[in-house]
């Protein structure tokens, strides 16, 4: 009977953990920064991947905006900055092509989820995330590990 119990146990956490592989979860705050500096996609156990975005503060999203927008590392610099040339409220570029995925620009006690296919990512390429607010990528980015 012990033995049931521990397996069932087992059995559920690993339910559990294979669910949160294909996720991630990231809360942002009114101090510019993510709790989150990286994460990995296996394309193996992921056919798709969902990014949750959480503000844990209170500002609101014109005055301490977050999203989460993936790209490739080499395209950050210029998607931040066409990002900030397409201007309030969402900060991206309609159409952006080198975009991978990203959330909606939400502020204080809001929260946004995108779920996209990982078929496009290449293993041991360098991805990363960050937030396409004014100045708020150079601290609100991580990176994200891609493997088959
Ligand atoms: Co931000």
């Amino acid at each position: 009977m012990k033995k049931l119990i521990i397996a069932s146990l087992l059995s559920a956490a690993s339910m559990g953990a294979m669910a949160e592989t294909c996720s991630v979860t990231i809360t942002g705050n009114d101090a510019m920064q993510y709790d989150t500096k990286e994460f990995a996609i296996n394309k193996g156990e992921c056919a798709e991947f969902t990014v949750h975005l959480k503000h844990g503060g209170q500002l609101p999203a014109a005055a301490m905006g977050h999203n989460v927008v993936i790209t490739k590392t080499a395209d950050v610099e210029a998607v931040s900055n066409d990002a900030i040339a397409a201007g309030a409220p969402n900060y991206l570029k309609e159409g952006d092509e080198r975009i991978i995925a990203h959330t909606k620009m939400i502020g204080g006690g809001e929260e946004d989820s995108v779920t996209f296919s990982t078929e496009g990512l290449v293993a041991g390429e360098d991805y990363e995330f960050f937030c396409s607010f004014p100045g708020h990528h150079a601290i609100m980015k991580g990176k994200i590990t891609v493997t088959e």
